[in-house]
């Protein structure tokens, strides 16, 4: 069927705004009902995919890049197994020594994108003929499990976006980060690396996220197109976070890059000291994505020190926090929520800013110069 705009002024709008059910049909189909007797996820994958697991290495592109570090940090604190996040260009040419017992992850909306293919590819082909511990085991992560990529791999854990148009990935992002709960859970639940009790408490979380991303998308619709007018000719933005956020620091940037082209960066808030904090100054606005969690003061701290520079001050935080609320100069609120959850909920905020600077700007949003959805070419 034709994907419509649906009122939406373009398609990334629409698409931003469906993910509150992009999140509801994720939890459908990766976790049981609460009730039930069976193990709380189902992802269909087989047992002897995670039998002696010992290491995971991902490679993916781009949005689908950011969705594999967050995924790192999940599989990691959750489950204990050592994994690294690679971006498929360069993998291919200067790959990990094959080890044993590893599972190997291809992250990739399109399932079609050159470089992750030929990544997973080179994997595949490299580990052949060996002994069985060194075999391949190949998990693919897509929203188009009848891709390229699912020809190549045996297995997929299908993200349920239903089809983005928009260039600038928004709603395939969070439908990943989505897949990547429902993994780290179940690695960890089968290594019983957390308790029941943390693991159904963990699931209740996700299962408000939905009505909490409403509720940042009902707030934030006008608060960021007011901050896109004034922002409309800045020409560097910086985003700060740590931990589990920093990816979604990466991912801001890279959707203002992307659709406003306007020069933005990503760091992770503890490093600002060790170099770019030269760049600060009253032209540089930085948002700092500040959760409470293990990270919290000092990603305020950072902030404050940014603040020092003359740098204007966005706050993606928790609503009603007095300390936050008074060091910002703008606000981008959304609800109190587990920092382990949180990324689906910041990275709202970052993705509506964007939109709307780019939209503000006049510029083509689902249509942005120089990029493809998918980039079919090495
Ligand atoms: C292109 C798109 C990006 C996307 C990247 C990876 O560069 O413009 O938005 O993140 O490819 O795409 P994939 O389909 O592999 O996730």
């Amino acid at each position: 069927a034709m994907v419509e705009k649906q009122g939406f002024k373009h398609f990334m709008l629409k698409e931003i705004h469906e993910q509150p059910g992009v999140v509801r049909t994720s939890l459908d189909a990766y976790f049981n009902p609460a009730e039930s007797t069976e193990s709380p996820i189902n992802l269909g994958l087989p047992a002897d995919l995670y039998t002696d697991l010992e290491q995971i290495q991902i490679v993916a592109c781009g949005t689908s890049w950011h969705a594999a570090l967050i995924g790192k940090y999940l599989i990691e604190q959750l489950a204990g197994i050592s994994t690294q996040v690679h971006y498929a260009s360069e993998y291919r040419y200067a790959p990990s020594p094959v080890t044993a017992n590893t599972l190997i992850i291809g992250v990739t909306q399109s399932g079609e994108t050159a470089d992750t293919l030929a990544a997973l590819a080179m994997e595949k082909e490299r580990r052949q003929g060996k002994e069985p511990k060194y075999q391949a085991r190949l998990l693919g992560i897509t929203n188009r499990p009848e891709s390229s990529l699912g020809h190549l791999v045996p297995h997929i854990i299908s993200t349920l976006a239903g089809i983005e148009i928009s260039v600038a990935g928004t709603k395939t992002f969070t439908a990943q980060l989505m897949a990547f709960y429902a993994l780290a859970l179940d690695l960890a639940a089968r290594r019983q690396t957390v308790s029941k009790e943390i693991l159904e408490k963990i699931i209740n979380g996700l299962r408000q996220i939905p009505k909490e991303i409403e509720a940042t998308l009902e707030s934030q619709e006008r608060l960021t197109e007011h901050l896109a007018h004034e922002f409309a000719e800045t020409q560097d933005f910086i985003f700060i976070g740590r931990g589990i956020n920093f990816p979604i620091a990466l991912e801001g940037a890279l959707k203002l890059k992307e659709i406003s082209y306007i020069h933005a960066e990503g760091y992770p808030a503890g490093e600002m000291k060790h170099g770019p904090i030269a760049l600060l100054d009253a032209k540089v606005p930085v948002v700092a994505i500040a959760i409470p969690g293990s990270v919290y003061e000092k990603v305020i701290s950072n902030a404050q020190e940014a603040k020092a520079r003359d740098s204007r001050l966005i706050g993606v935080t928790p609503v009603n926090d007095g300390e936050a609320a008074e060091i910002f100069n703008d606000l981008l609120p959304v609800s109190h929520v587990e920092e382990l959850l949180s990324p689906i909920l910041t990275v709202v905020p970052l993705q509506l800013l964007a939109y709307h600077i780019a939209a503000r700007r006049g510029l083509d949003v689902d249509q942005p110069r120089n990029l493809a959805k998918s980039v079919t070419v090495e």
